[in-house]
């Protein structure tokens, strides 16, 4: 199948082809996802022009780092440096990857076929104040009705790096009604609850009983006013959620009662950020305003803050060594 390619503003955006179910558009603005249609039904948030991605808050689709989530304070230490990263989230601290990081830059995109584009960039060292000069790749692959991101990074400092991707999904189609009555399934048995600024307290709190316990399917609506500290903080869910198992495994399933679309998340990393959209407000998306809970997100990554917290798994990349990380969406209905 063949690979669609359009002007975007200064940015391309470029459509793979799975089994004929699944098109996914990316744009080489922050290597955005811009679309996710399946069967017919555009699952994924986004915006339609290059100024609103460039303008309006939220990551919408985009691949954020270099270290996705939050770093308190803005520093951390490194072989005995400590490095200052700039809180670029008033009041709260580092959000993302500072303010150009993986999302705010052009990618070079490169059709490796009809199903299968890598998007690469170079990140100069000390850029929002990360060591070393850092070469990113991710590769964006269509397969039946599988949507694969690859993560690849080869830095030539000791550096920090927790890539991901920040889509908001709504399969009740992306214009559809908000995420709430879904039902969702998270592979994990605690969570790293937070403070007041949104950065991980140390703790893993089993879910056990708690809002937060996913291990059985529910739907996402039905706790997530209830009154529980964490949540409030949150305004709903905002969680690093420890997921079972190592290597590519299953983190989460949700689905939508409305198009009975399903859709797995498989990753290798050790956590995943359930983002319930609480903060969604922008006047335009590509089909009208988008509010609270209009999507959801599932950023699989290393845990929020690790380079503070010597007990979390490393976000650490060594000088001269690869990184490859691999995070799937698989869809069915
Ligand atoms: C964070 C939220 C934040 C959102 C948009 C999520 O990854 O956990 O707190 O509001 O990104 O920036």
């Amino acid at each position: 199948m063949s690979v669609e390619k359009s002007a975007f503003g200064t940015a391309e955006k470029i459509t793979i082809r799975g089994s004929g179910m699944l098109d996914v558009s990316l744009l080489t603005y922050g290597a955005t996802v811009q679309a996710i249609q399946y069967r017919g039904v555009d699952v994924a948030l986004g915006y339609n022009t290059l100024a609103d991605y460039q303008t309006m808050d939220g990551y919408l689709g985009a691949t954020v780092g270099r270290y996705a989530n939050r770093i308190a304070g803005g520093k951390f230490k490194l072989n005995g440096k400590t490095y200052d990263v700039g809180c670029n989230e008033p009041g709260r601290g580092h959000l993302h990857g500072g303010t150009i990081g993986l999302s705010r830059r052009m990618w070079r995109a490169e059709v490796l076929s009809g199903t299968a584009l890598r998007m690469s960039a170079i990140l100069p060292d000390g850029e929002d104040g990360y060591p070393g000069n850092l070469q990113v790749s991710v590769l964006f692959e269509v397969e039946g009705d599988v949507f694969r991101i690859t993560y690849e990074a080869l830095c030539d400092q000791d550096t920090i790096f927790n890539p991901t991707n920040h889509c908001y999904f709504n399969l009740n189609g992306q214009d559809g009604a908000p995420i709430t009555n879904h039902l969702l399934t998270i592979n994990a048995s605690a969570y790293t609850p937070v403070d007041q600024k949104l950065i991980p307290t140390g703790e893993l709190r089993p879910v056990q009983g708690t809002p937060f316990d996913f291990t059985v399917e529910k739907p996402i609506g039905r706790d997530i006013d209830a009154a529980d500290p964490q949540l409030r903080l949150g305004l709903g869910y905002d969680h690093n959620f420890v997921l079972r198992g190592e290597g590519l495994r299953q983190a989460a399933v949700a689905v939508s009662p409305v198009t009975g679309i399903r859709m797995e998340c498989f990753t290798d990393r050790p956590g995943v950020q359930f983002y319930s959209g609480n903060c969604l407000d922008n006047p335009r998306g590509k089909s009208g305003a988008m509010g609270a809970r209009q999507g959801f997100c599932l950023e699989t990554q290393t845990f929020p803050d690790a380079p503070n917290h010597p007990s979390f798994p490393s976000a650490e990349l060594k000088q001269g060594a690869s990184f490859r990380s691999v995070t799937e969406y698989r869809f069915s209905k």
